[in-house]
């Protein structure tokens, strides 16, 4: 009985293959290499007609056990890594709710535009409005139009830097003053602020080639120095708290007269002084003064109808003092350490 012999070793080869089948597709393979049309177990079937009729049915009946038994065993198997492989499926492709999720950084408005909107915010609420001009300017309105003739000592105050032909960038918001005053003219009021950048040769711990300004521009009729100081205490307090104090100090600029420089009170000793204030209770935040005459005229107002005051502020300045910055250079690095913290 040789056919015998084959089947069970067939049958003993078959199971342990099965067994060591790792996928559902490599199984699905060995299952036609045992059972299909060419398989092994096709094979032996094949070749019982050559047995005697009294052989037939012992070989056919184990023959169909070995089949069933094989049937079985597959069908086992074939559940077995199928399971295995949807629950490895779902490890890798599900979403798991519970998880924490990725934190984006989005960022955040710079120190200094945050500054800005600030000092905005306070003047808008004073009826201001925001004035606009070039960063690149004709020497005319930087200086000449500004009171500051050519060759005017006043020029060196500022070390600009030049291009050709006439112009220069900008090294104050001022000259906003002169654009905003040859639109307005001669009408009355006007009441302008006009955040900037500008730019000069300086380089250091508090001085940067490029800085940011707000300028402040008031025209009307009857304008006093009263108006200057009041507004510039509500800025003041409102910038920096109601318990602050400014203070004005006779200054020379030449577009305004009398000019002057303006202080707050210390913040941080309530004026009794400190290092922060270099022990003198003050600290200066910005220029100003009574828009001069020849600069009204320039600007085609007349000065015996119309009177103005005029400011000027660092926005780095405000910046450090209101943030304790002690450092400009800070701002303009783009260091996230440094920038995360506002
Ligand atoms: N433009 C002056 C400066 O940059 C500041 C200023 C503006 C002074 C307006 C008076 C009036 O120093």
């Amino acid at each position: 009985m040789r056919l015998l012999g084959e089947l069970e070793v067939l049958l003993a080869q078959a199971l342990e293959k099965i067994h060591a089948q790792r996928d559902t597709l490599a199984l699905e393979q060995y299952r036609v290499e045992l059972l299909g049309k060419k398989g092994q177990l096709t094979a032996i079937l094949r070749s019982m007609g050559a047995l005697s009729p009294d052989e037939r049915p012992v070989v056919g009946q184990r023959a169909n056990e070995v089949r069933d038994a094989l049937t079985a065993a597959l069908g086992e198997r074939s559940l077995l890594l199928g399971e295995e492989e949807l629950s490895r499926r779902l490890l890798l492709e599900s979403i798991d709710v519970t998880m924490p999720g990725k934190v984006r950084y989005l960022g955040h408005k710079h120190p200094l535009n945050r500054i800005i909107e600030e000092i905005t915010n306070i003047f808008l609420r004073l009826g201001f409005s925001v004035a606009d001009g070039p960063e690149v300017e004709t020497e005319y309105y930087n200086f000449e139009a500004l009171n500051v003739p050519k060759d005017h000592p006043a020029r060196d105050m500022q070390d600009s830097f030049y291009l050709t032909n006439g112009l220069v960038l900008r090294t104050q918001t001022s000259p906003v003053q002169v654009r905003s005053m040859e639109k307005m003219s001669p009408h009355c009021p006007v009441r302008i602020i006009s955040p900037g950048k500008v730019y000069r040769r300086d380089d250091d711990a508090t001085h940067s080639p490029m800085f940011q300004q707000v300028e402040g521009l008031a025209i009307d009729r009857g304008i006093n120095l009263g108006h200057l100081k009041a507004t510039l205490l509500f800025f003041a307090r409102e910038m920096f708290g109601a318990e602050r104090e400014i203070r004005l100090r006779p200054s020379y600029f030449p577009f305004t007269e009398p000019s002057a420089e303006v202080d707050v009170s210390c913040g941080s000793c309530n004026g009794s002084g400190c290092q922060v204030c270099k022990h003198t209770g003050w600290i200066e935040i910005l220029g100003a003064g009574l828009v001069h005459p020849n600069v009204l005229r320039q600007s085609g107002y007349d000065p015996e109808e119309v009177s103005g005051f005029a400011f000027g502020m660092g926005v780095e300045r405000i910046a450090m003092l209101k943030y304790r910055v002690e450092d400009l250079r800070h701002f303009f690095v783009g260091d996230m350490r440094f920038l995360r913290q506002f």
